[in-house]
């Protein structure tokens, strides 16, 4: 059912102190993308905070379970999870018809893509990755998913494991709110190493990134369940992803 737009007035201005650093030297890609001049302040304009809007037309019913998505003759392989949470403003207030999309490695640790350098990963001819639902009245999402797989990176020389994860993109009551992010899942010991979230500084932070357990949301001899919730801008906001991922996985060593 689509709901109406609410507006929230005016955003906060975006603290580009809480999220990571545009020009991280020893990840060679930010060298050529991040700015070299002082940043510029604008103002939003009616677009920046009213826009995108979204209904129920925009994602067909079944967007969001990725058990189902993609496969033809059967379900995929691997641990089936519930995978839910709200998507939150600045002041905490819920976010109704925000764009949720998602992606993500399949059991084995490989994605769907052809510059996906693991090829010893086996590809699941049941499961794509991608996924996006639009939140409902109370802010809140929910996709049906397995768990990915880590799976390897070399950075400067070092080989490291991705702590398993799973990509998001939001998009909320006003492009002022993309958040672009990864989450990770609680009580992965891949998380203390793993180099993408180690270039995170603020232990609270990367405590922001790591969905729970969430046995309330458990589906008896089907899932279990993990919450993330999401917050779009403000002082608490859930972090930007460090830009280095998507350079990782060009790196990555088969
Ligand atoms: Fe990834």
């Amino acid at each position: 059912m689509a709901h109406a737009k609410r507006s929230y007035g005016a955003f906060l201005p975006r603290d580009h102190t809480v999220h990571p650093p545009p020009l991280t030297p020893q990840h060679r890609f930010t060298i050529l993308r991040s700015p070299r001049q002082p940043l510029i302040r604008i103002d939003p304009s009616l677009s920046d905070t009213t826009g995108p809007v979204f209904n129920s037309h925009d994602v067909a019913p079944g967007d969001n379970n990725l058990l189902t998505n993609y496969a033809t003759s059967g379900p995929p392989i691997g641990e089936r999870i519930v995978l839910h949470g709200y998507v939150l403003d600045q002041q905490g207030k819920p976010v109704p018809n925000a764009l949720v999309e998602m992606w993500q490695a399949n059991a084995g640790g490989r994605y769907r893509h052809r510059n996906d350098p693991y090829s010893v990963a086996p590809l699941d001819p049941n499961f794509g990755g991608c996924g996006r639902v639009l939140t409902d009245r109370d802010g809140h999402y929910v996709f049906r998913t397995i768990r990915p797989g880590a799976y390897p990176v070399k950075l400067g020389g070092l080989v490291d494991w991705r702590a398993a994860h799973i990509h998001f993109s939001i998009s909320g009551s006003g492009w002022a709110q993309r958040l672009i992010t990864q989450m990770y899942f609680e009580g992965d010991p891949l998380i203390q190493s793993c180099l993408v979230v180690q270039g995170v500084p603020s232990e609270s932070q990367i405590r922001g990134l790591i969905a729970r357990q969430d046995p309330s949301a458990f589906i008896i001899n089907d899932s279990r369940a993990y919450r993330f919730d999401i917050i779009l801008r403000g002082r608490h906001a859930t972090w930007f992803e460090p830009q280095t991922s998507h350079e990782q996985l060009e790196e990555t060593q088969s």
